[in-house]
């Protein structure tokens, strides 16, 4: 492990996929390499269809790269990561508590223990009183809410989040961004996220990975060293806009 506070060590990855025809492939990963260190919140940006997905379902061992390694730094054997994908559906037929258990139960822990385990991040997660609802009849930032316990209770090393808040409304969207910040400040979790979005990236980030067009490689790595907790008024910080505008130049420049 070149790094002791390490969780995750991604190293030159490379990824092609056949094209319909069979015969040519479509390289997507061209040697994407990076860290996350414990605690740390990493976020990964990138244009549309560079990739980022690819790495996530690679991580969570979905998919194998073709050339690369990615160490998680200690040989316990089995998953290391817990993966909340970036079209995440809860069964409309389970209740939210019966959804948020899922990843428990195919791990074999017991039902009781589950449901206790899931139940204590109910309040927590804004969930309280909707344990027996149906996911139908919660709102879009209560669902991403119930997809994000379903991930967290199950207690990995690492969470892996795909576009968490890709498909809520820019209010709603803010309004997650700056719970996400409260909850992850009180557990600390390492987290690897996906987004398109320079500012949410920036904003929850301690450190920002920039992927180019495809086939991806790191452009950039930025720190971002701005106090927490942050609060929106952070957006106008003129550190966080050199950021931001530093990122802007880089995916678009
Ligand atoms: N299983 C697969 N088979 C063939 N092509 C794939 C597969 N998975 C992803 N791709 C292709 O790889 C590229 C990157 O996809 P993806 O990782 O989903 O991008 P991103 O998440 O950055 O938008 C896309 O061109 C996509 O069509
Ligand atoms: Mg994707």
């Amino acid at each position: 492990m070149a790094d002791s506070g390490g969780v995750l060590v991604v190293d030159a990855l490379t990824k092609s996929f056949p094209l319909l025809d069979g015969r040519a492939r479509r390289a997507v990963l061209a040697g994407v390499s990076f860290t996350a260190r414990h605690g740390e919140f990493v976020s990964v940006i990138g244009p549309s269809g560079c990739g980022k997905s690819t790495v996530f379902s690679m991580l969570a061992g979905l998919d194998t790269p073709d050339s690369g390694s990615i160490d998680f730094g200690r040989d316990a054997a089995g998953p290391h990561c817990a993966y909340m994908p970036q079209r995440d559906l809860l069964f409309p037929w389970r209740t939210v508590l019966d959804n948020t258990t899922l990843g428990l139960l195919v791990r074999g822990v017991p039902r009781a223990e589950a449901r206790r385990r899931a139940r204590e991040l109910f309040p927590i997660f804004g969930l309280s009183g909707f344990e027996d609802a149906r996911p139908a009849q919660l709102s879009g930032g209560m669902r991403q809410r119930a997809a994000l316990l379903r991930t967290v209770v199950q207690d990995r090393d690492l969470l892996l989040l795909d576009e968490p808040f890709g498909a809520l409304d820019s209010l709603t969207r803010t309004d997650m961004q700056a719970w996400l910040q409260e909850v992850w400040q009180r557990y600390r979790w390492t987290v690897l996220m996906i987004t398109h979005d320079i500012r949410e990236a920036l904003y929850l980030s301690d450190r920002v990975v920039v992927l180019s067009a495809r086939p991806a490689t790191v452009l950039r790595e930025v720190r971002v060293e701005l106090p927490r907790p942050r609060d929106l008024s952070i957006l106008a910080a003129p550190e966080f806009v050199a950021l931001e505008k530093e990122l802007l130049g880089v995916l678009h420049g």
